[in-house]
């Protein structure tokens, strides 16, 4: 499967659909408090969808025949979870927990993806550190992501800004172009070396989304299909944007 680049009447499309996340994501951010539950904000991100005409890129997705369909609008992934926690009503938030939530949405056709890790009250140093780290991760990644550049400068200035920080990149799972589908050419890991890969050119949408381990990269899935823990039980961060080159250089999607 080849890599689509994007117009800018599509990557305009993809904005809109990465406003809806944008949003849905600062109201996750304001309830982001002890004593709230992750089904409190799986409500609140099906109510924004209803209001503003907006499709789940989550809900029901089924990635291969063999897996159950994704019960859930959001991913929300509580301290050792990496990815794909299930919103529930018997998972209260406490102080001291990190949070990552995970949404996306269809708008128009077009897919917008984007994750961000929340701290809930005062948290310890570590996953302090661990947060501050994997979010510039991924600002580390977006300054690569250059005309005449190549893809997997992109997946080493992950890897070696969070190395160089004691921390860990999760192999098992990577980020995506992005477009019409919410997972498109290319793959775009978080690790290896630079200088290999497709050449990036304008018109180029991918989401790029660190995931970042305080112990081993190791990871393993729960017995509900979906659940991504690490097999240590340490922490993990997950940041994700979805983002566009163009002539002018990248353009963040998913931010507002
Ligand atoms: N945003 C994620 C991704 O990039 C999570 C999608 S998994 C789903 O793949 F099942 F929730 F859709
Ligand atoms: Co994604």
């Amino acid at each position: 499967m080849h890599v689509r680049l994007k117009t800018r009447r599509e990557i305009e499309k993809l904005r809109r659909a990465n406003e809806v996340v944008a949003d849905v994501l600062a109201i996750c951010e304001e309830m982001a408090r002890p004593g709230v539950t992750t089904w409190e904000m799986e409500r609140a991100a099906r109510e924004y969808l209803d209001k503003v005409g907006a499709k789940s890129a989550f809900l029901n997705y089924q990635p291969y025949p063999d897996v159950s369909p994704y019960p859930a609008v959001l991913c929300t992934s509580p301290n050792d979870v990496v990815v794909h926690g299930i919103p529930s009503e018997d998972v209260v938030l406490e102080e001291g927990d990190i949070l990552s939530v995970d949404f996306g949405a269809f708008v128009d056709g077009y897919c917008g993806d984007a994750a961000r890790t929340f701290a809930i009250g005062k948290v310890s140093k570590e996953a302090q550190h661990l947060m501050e780290v994997t979010r510039n991760a991924l600002e580390a990644a977006i300054a690569q992501l250059k005309v005449g550049g190549r893809l997997s400068d992109i997946s080493h200035a992950v890897q070696s800004y969070v190395e160089s920080h004691g921390f860990n990149v999760v192999r098992d799972f990577v980020g995506h172009g992005i477009g019409t589908a919410m997972h498109e050419p290319p793959q775009v890991p978080n690790f290896g070396p630079p200088g290999r890969g497709i050449r990036l050119e304008p018109g180029l949408v991918i989401a790029i989304e660190p995931m970042v381990t305080v112990g081993s990269w190791k990871v393993e899935v729960l017995d509900d299909g979906w659940t991504v823990v690490t097999k240590d039980r340490k922490l993990a961060a997950h940041f994700e944007d979805s983002v566009a080159l163009t002539e002018e250089g990248p353009l963040i999607l998913s931010r507002k």
